[in-house]
């Protein structure tokens, strides 16, 4: 009770990081941070004509808010700007105070695990085959009225893994020790299941 707890969940575009994250925050009762809004929402300033340094030098808890974030353009978006090492720098405080507050968090990203909070209580990587992540994530959008291609999503998520995997600051990349969780053929309740034990374990 009271005590500090900080989960980093890292892994590739629509590996299923949202779900667990917000799964073990529920469980635990711990506070989430799905840091990939904040890339995202400097990338919609950017699309609106702002300055990258500058949108992630102001970004405001409001700006985080917008449906249009999940937009396949934002995400291409986002991830052109999170190859902005000053970009980059400019959003570490934020997640580090976020990761340190008592009653534990639950941060999910790309460079949790390996630069935002490397002494995580405990470090997990979520990976799923490409063809399984584009499909998931095309029936999340189409869901909400989308009508987006298997092909289009495809281009997406396997642009963004290369672009998050080749830039030289914070690459996407397990640290030396995450766990591996391979979701490809696990459903989401599994998953959770999985991550939560993981957890319980580490807080015993
Ligand atoms: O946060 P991230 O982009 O990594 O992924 P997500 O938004 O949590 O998951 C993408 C979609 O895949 C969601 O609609 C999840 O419900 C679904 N999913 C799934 O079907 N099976 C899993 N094992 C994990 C996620
Ligand atoms: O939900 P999905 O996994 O598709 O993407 P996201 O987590 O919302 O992240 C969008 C983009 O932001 C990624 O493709 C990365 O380029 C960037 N990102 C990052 O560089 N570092 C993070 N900690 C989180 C996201």
């Amino acid at each position: 009770v009271g005590l500090k707890f900080t989960v980093a969940i890292d892994g590739p575009a629509a590996a299923g990081k949202g779900t667990i994250s917000k799964a073990v925050a529920a469980h635990f009762g711990f506070a989430h941070l799905d840091t990939g809004l904040l890339y995202r929402a400097v990338g919609a300033k950017v699309l609106n004509g702002m300055d990258a340094l500058k949108a992630a030098q102001t970004l405001e808890p409001v700006d985080l808010d917008s449906d249009d974030l999940r937009n396949p353009d934002v995400a291409q978006a986002a991830s052109r700007v999170a190859v902005n090492s000053d970009v980059r720098t400019a959003l570490v405080a934020f997640q580090r105070q976020f990761a340190a507050r008592v009653g534990g968090a639950v941060l999910d990203g790309r460079d949790i695990g390996t630069v935002i909070c490397v002494d995580a209580d405990v470090k997990l990587f979520v990976t799923a085959s490409s063809s399984k992540r584009a499909q998931r994530r095309m029936d999340e959008l189409n869901a909400k009225g989308m009508g987006l291609t298997f092909a289009a999503v495809l281009e997406d998520v396997e642009a963004r893994d290369k672009r998050d995997s080749e830039r030289a600051t914070a690459p996407l990349k397990p640290a030396d020790d995450a766990v591996m969780l391979d979701t490809t053929d696990l459903t989401a309740d599994a998953a959770i299941a999985r991550a939560i034990s993981l957890v319980a374990v580490a807080r015993s």
